[in-house]
C-alpha cells in the first residue's frame, strides 16, 4: 500500500495519550494503512496533547467544560474538528466522556475504542480492580467499534494477559498496558485494511504468556 492510499484518522483523548502514542508509533510505517491526521482532547491540560505535538501531529482542544453541559453542543464543535482536519476513522484512547448519539451515529461503524478488559467481561470503569475482587485468572483488553451501548460494539481484537499472585490493581494494569499498546495499532491496522465486518481473524487475538518463573495463584 502506498502512501497516498493511506485512510486519515484522530484520535480522541482526555490524559495520559499512551495508546494514541502507540498508535502515532505504528503509523510511522509507511505501509501501515492509517495515518493520523489530529489529536483531539476534551481537556486542555490532557498530558497526551504535549505527547501528540512532540509526536508531530496536530492537536485541537475542545474544552467540555466551556459548554456548561451542553453535551450535543459539545459533540458538535469536535464533529466540525474531525470534518476540518478530513478524517475518515476516529480512534477513542482514553477518551473519558459518555458519548451522546450524535458522535455515535455521525462516525457508525468508523469509530474504534479500546477498553481495558476482555469484553463483554467488566465493562465501565475499574476494570482492573474488579476483575481481581472477582478472582479471573485471564483479564485483558479489547478493541471494539463504539455503539451507543457503553462498551458492547462488536469486538475487532482483544489481547489476554494472565493474572498473577499477589498482583495489585498497578501491577494488572501496567500488564495490561503493554498489550493496549500492541493491540491497538494491530486492530486498527486490520480494520483500516477493509477486514471489518468479517469475523476476526486469527492475528485479531494476541495471548501474553506466563513470564518466566512467574508464581502461578
Ligand atoms: C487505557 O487503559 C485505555 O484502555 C482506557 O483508558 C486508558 C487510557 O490510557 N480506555 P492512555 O491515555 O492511552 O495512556
Amino acid at each position: 500500500m502506498t502512501v497516498g492510499m493511506r485512510r486519515r484518522a484522530a484520535v480522541l483523548i482526555s490524559g495520559r495519550g499512551s495508546n494514541m502514542a502507540a498508535l502515532v508509533a505504528a503509523a510511522r510505517d509507511p505501509d501501515y494503512p492509517v495515518e493520523f491526521a489530529l489529536v483531539v482532547s476534551n481537556r486542555a491540560r490532557a498530558p497526551g496533547l504535549a505527547l501528540a505535538e512532540s509526536l508531530g501531529v496536530p492537536t485541537a482542544v475542545v474544552e467540555h467544560r466551556l459548554f456548561k453541559g451542553d453535551r450535543a453542543a459539545h459533540e458538535t464543535a469536535i464533529d466540525a474538528a474531525l470534518r476540518a482536519a478530513d478524517v475518515e476513522i476516529v480512534c477513542l484512547a482514553g477518551y473519558l466522556r459518555l458519548l451522546t448519539p450524535l458522535l455515535v451515529e455521525r462516525w457508525a461503524g468508523r469509530m474504534l475504542n479500546i477498553h481495558p478488559s476482555l469484553l463483554p467481561a467488566f465493562p465501565g470503569l475499574d476494570t482492573h480492580a474488579r476483575a481481581l475482587a472477582a478472582g479471573v485468572r485471564l483479564h485483558g483488553c479489547t478493541v471494539h467499534l463504539v455503539t451507543q451501548a457503553m462498551d458492547e460494539g462488536p469486538i475487532l481484537a482483544q489481547a489476554a494477559v494472565p493474572v498473577l499472585a499477589g498482583d495489585t490493581e498497578g501491577a494488572l494494569a501496567a500488564r495490561v498496558l503493554v498489550q493496549e499498546h500492541q493491540l491497538y495499532p494491530l486492530a486498527l491496522r486490520l480494520f483500516a485494511s477493509g477486514q471489518a465486518g468479517e469475523a476476526p481473524p486469527a492475528e485479531a487475538a494476541l495471548c501474553n504468556p506466563l513470564p518466566p518463573g512467574a508464581a502461578v495463584p
